[in-house]
């Protein structure tokens, strides 16, 4: 018998009190398949644990690396590698796991890696990855498979990117620290977690210089050495927080976040309504107040320190019941729009063309059972739960998972009301923890 997971949100509640901001996703994803660029142990703490870090680590051992992961930290020791193909059940699980043909590459000159999986959001192509990596001397070859790559030796170069894609900059990365001589990464993304990743490969004794600027100059070094490190804070999960606290009119204080990395949420929020403080107390962290009905807004997503993509649907959900008309462009991906067919069912009133929404905020959303498409719908939709007049159930929590650590753990001891619940048949069971 199918068993289906899925949580059910008692709306109306305002959330209030601490809450803190986990390690960051995306920071993590690339910071661990560097750990393969060197045989010695590294030590990664603040991690997540979500199921994408646990996939990344199912993937690390099947290459051949020592692995022991709990309570957030996961100990790497890559000292020999017996595999240079990502196989396709962990490769297929997401996206970033086609950051092991950069590290293998920098590693061992060669990587296969299937295509990868990931949220259905839009063509993902990986065109500026493939310019990378041919720009530093490898070959690179495509087939239904996947991707691989194969070179005799690597040599630094300059990789001119078309666009600031943060996947491309990341991977061009990977393969470029080991290479010989320099390499300058131009129209490089900007991410937070490119610059995590940037620091962390300096801390294992690469030479990586202008991380968080478009232009990213790496000399290439003989070998790297171990290291221990702590992610960054998760910029969307800080944000999704952030959001929800602003949905319900509650007031929330994200201990562990950084304000700088929110800068761009903040000013719209501010824009809206909301009350947004980093506390003044010098600590990372940042307060959020609201009350009565959220101000339409007006934004488009653009690459850091731009308005994160990320965090589009989020607030989306949001904006359904802001008093006025918002206009959203998402510029980033081409089909990032798809949860609105569910805030549409709980009552939201949206028009889409191409990449720009329109949202006529409504007095209030109505609880009813919906379907998380990706991680950041499924994010929209709790979020949308929280506000809801009413019970909504939303399903396909699995994508939610792999982002956010027990979403409902968080909300739940800020004062939600969310049951995680799987259903046997006819059956209904709270689901373990
Ligand atoms: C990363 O995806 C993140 N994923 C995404 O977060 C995030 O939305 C995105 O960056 C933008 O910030 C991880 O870090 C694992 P891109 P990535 O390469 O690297 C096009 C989440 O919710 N493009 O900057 O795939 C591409 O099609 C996930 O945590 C090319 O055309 O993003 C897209 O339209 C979702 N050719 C745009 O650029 C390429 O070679 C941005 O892609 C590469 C990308």
């Amino acid at each position: 018998m199918q068993k289906e997971a899925f949580l059910r949100i008692h709306g109306g509640f305002r959330l209030e009190g601490e809450v803190f901001a986990g390690g960051g996703k995306n920071a993590a994803l690339a910071i661990l398949s560097a750990a393969i660029l060197t045989e010695e142990l590294c030590v990664i703490e603040n991690l997540p644990m979500i199921d994408d870090i646990f996939a990344m680590r199912d993937i690390l051992q099947v290459l051949g690396a020592k692995v022991e992961f709990s309570k957030n930290v996961m100990r790497i020791e890559a000292r020999t590698l017996r595999a240079h193909a990502v196989p396709d059940a962990l490769a297929h699980k997401l996206r970033a796991s086609y950051y092991f043909l950069g590290a293998l590459l920098g590693r061992t000159q060669e990587g296969i890696v299937p295509f990868p999986g990931g949220c259905a959001i839009g063509s993902r192509l990986m065109d500026q990855h493939i310019k990378g990596f041919e720009a530093l001397g490898a070959h690179v070859y495509e087939d239904s498979e996947g991707i691989s790559v194969k070179a005799s030796s690597l040599r630094g170069s300059v990789v001119y990117l078309d666009i600031p894609s943060v996947g491309a900059t990341i991977n061009t990365m990977l393969a470029a620290v080991l290479a010989a001589g320099s390499t300058e990464i131009v129209n490089a993304g900007k991410e937070p977690h490119i610059v995590d990743l940037a620091n962390f490969l300096n801390a294992m004794g690469a030479s990586v210089r202008g991380a968080g600027t478009d232009t990213i100059r790496i000399k290439g070094v003989p070998k790297l050495h171990g290291c221990s490190y702590a992610v960054i804070p998760d910029q969307i999960e800080t944000g999704t927080l952030m959001i929800a606290a602003a949905a319900t009119g509650g007031d929330v204080l994200i201990r562990g976040a950084l304000p700088t990395h929110m800068e761009a949420l903040t000013a719209k929020l501010l824009e809206i309504g909301v009350r947004v403080d980093d506390t003044g107390t010098g600590e990372d962290s940042i307060r959020i107040r609201s009350e009565g009905r959220p101000r339409r807004v007006n934004f488009k997503t653009q690459p850091y320190p731009g308005f994160p993509t990320d965090l589009q649907q989020p607030m989306t959900a949001l904006l359904s019941v802001a008093d006025g008309v918002s206009v959203i462009q998402e510029t980033i991906f081409e089909s990032r729009f798809r949860h609105l067919e569910e805030l549409r069912r709980m009552g939201g009133k949206f028009t889409v063309k191409d990449r720009i929404a329109v949202i006529e905020g409504v007095e209030h959303l109505t609880g009813c059972p919906v379907t998380a498409t990706d991680l950041r719908a499924g994010a929209a939709l709790v979020i949308a739960g929280l506000m809801a007049q009413g019970v909504t159930e939303v399903h396909d929590i699995h994508y939610i998972d792999r982002g956010y650590e027990f979403i409902e753990r968080k909300l739940n001891a800020l004062g939600a009301k969310i049951e995680r619940l799987e259903r046997i048949g006819p059956l209904e069971i709270a689901a373990g923890d």
